[in-house]
């Protein structure tokens, strides 16, 4: 294939591209193109998109469910792109509203000069569990002014989160994580401010393993109130986590774990209440375990390992134990009565 005067194939992808522009600026300033028109020439732009990729199981692999798909081999010419999988498109005005290639075993970059971009009526995008070559997630993701899930986690993305991410002030969910092939991807203080003052509406925030070493946790406390889901795990956090956290009043999932820098104490009173999931393991969270962690009825898994808590288990967590509650608190801090405890609640 690389015998091929592939100089002359780059050539003719770029007009093909600036035709395509030009194309779809002209579609989307028509007075009112039927939607047929526009899905067919939505059909070029993701055709175009297909064709940036290589195909091969080996892109998905890695994310543990089995049933990964290459979607994008239905993607025809001749047929409407409504019918694809992995597209979906308003039915009134024929626009693709939403693109999940998740596991799809794509390989390959995504430019900034990607036709993606040109989907702007995305409402949700998927791209996870694929092999994106270390592209870096560019500026013009922030075009999709429409989008309410933004999902690129497992897809060898690398380099710096642009701060522009934070435009996308409509997002109920943002999934960046498990980037953490080669460099990883990196969110730096001024973005992440930027994204906590936009992202007013965020309830499902997923960064683990993202490179979050230069953000000051103390800003976290103006998080979304509406967040259900947190999860920070292995982002190099340090210094102090803020409390006010653990009380946002929809919170369900809180993971911090393994962020061996971070240091924090739980909260007296005020918990969230609706909360589930509570993952502090490998983190310096110190201090006691409040006896009002038992008010957490919905609890279904805490894991306090390896973190620096003193003194003994509040004893309201015995009365848990009947629940489906799961724990791993398997620590050296709780010499006495942990064995006791384990006895217990393994019941
Ligand atoms: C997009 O940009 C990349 C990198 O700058 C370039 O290699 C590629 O040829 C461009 N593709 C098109 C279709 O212009
Ligand atoms: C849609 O794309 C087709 C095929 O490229 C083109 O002929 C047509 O002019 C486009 N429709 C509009 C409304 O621009
Ligand atoms: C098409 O629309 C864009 C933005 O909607 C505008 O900037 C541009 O001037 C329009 N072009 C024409 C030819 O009307
Ligand atoms: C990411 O890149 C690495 C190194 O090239 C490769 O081994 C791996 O399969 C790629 N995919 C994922 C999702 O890690
Ligand atoms: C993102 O996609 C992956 C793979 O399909 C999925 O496991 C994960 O739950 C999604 N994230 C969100 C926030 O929905
Ligand atoms: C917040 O979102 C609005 C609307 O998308 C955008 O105009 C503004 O630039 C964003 N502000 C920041 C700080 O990103
Ligand atoms: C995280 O980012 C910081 C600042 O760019 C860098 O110094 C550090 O090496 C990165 N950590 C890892 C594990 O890549
Ligand atoms: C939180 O937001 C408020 C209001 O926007 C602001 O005054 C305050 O400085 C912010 N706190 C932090 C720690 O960023
Ligand atoms: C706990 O909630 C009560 C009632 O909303 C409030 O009065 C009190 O100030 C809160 N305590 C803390 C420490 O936030
Ligand atoms: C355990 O539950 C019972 C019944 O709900 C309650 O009366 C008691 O105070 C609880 N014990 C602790 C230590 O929270």
């Amino acid at each position: 294939m690389w015998g091929l005067p592939w100089k002359y194939l780059v050539l003719c992808l770029l007009f093909l591209f600036l035709h395509l522009q030009a194309i779809f600026s002209v579609t989307s300033n028509c007075s009112s193109p039927s939607p047929q028109l526009r899905s067919s020439n939505q059909s070029f732009v993701l055709l175009h998109f297909k064709n940036a990729f290589l195909i091969h199981n080996s892109a998905s692999i890695h994310c543990s469910n089995f049933d990964s798909f290459p979607k994008t081999e239905s993607w025809k010419l001749g047929s409407d792109c409504c019918s694809w999988d992995g597209v979906t498109c308003d039915r009134s005005t024929g626009h693709v509203i939403g693109l999940d290639l998740s596991s799809s075993q794509l390989i390959g970059k995504i430019h900034v000069n990607s036709s993606i971009f040109l989907l702007h009526h995305l409402r949700s995008l998927n791209l996870a569990c694929n092999d994106f070559m270390f592209s870096e997630i560019s500026s013009n993701f922030a075009q999709f002014t429409k989008l309410i899930h933004l999902n690129l986690s497992s897809s060898n993305f690398s380099g710096l989160v642009p701060s522009e991410i934070s435009h996308l002030s409509k997002l109920g969910s943002l999934d960046l994580s498990d980037n953490n092939a080669g460099h990883g991807l990196e969110i730096g203080q001024h973005c992440f401010n930027k994204i906590l003052q936009n992202l007013t509406e965020v309830r499902y925030l997923l960064l683990d393993n993202v490179n979050m070493s230069s953000v000051v946790p103390g800003f976290l406390v103006n998080f979304s109130s509406s967040l259900i889901s947190l999860s920070l795990s292995n982002t190099q956090l340090r210094h102090e986590f803020p409390n006010g956290v653990f009380r946002l009043p929809f919170l369900q999932q809180l993971s911090l774990s393994r962020n061996g820098g971070l240091i924090g104490n739980l909260p007296e009173s005020n918990w969230s209440s609706p909360l589930r999931l509570l993952d502090l393991s490998l983190t310096k969270f110190s201090g006691i375990l409040p006896e009002t962690i038992g008010d957490l009825i919905h609890l279904n898994v805490l894991d306090l390992s390896y973190c620096k808590f003193t003194d003994s288990i509040p004893r309201s967590l015995w009365n848990l134990t009947g629940s489906s509650l799961v724990y791993h608190l398997h620590t050296t801090v709780f010499p006495d009565n942990f064995q006791m405890f384990w006895a217990t609640s393994a019941k």
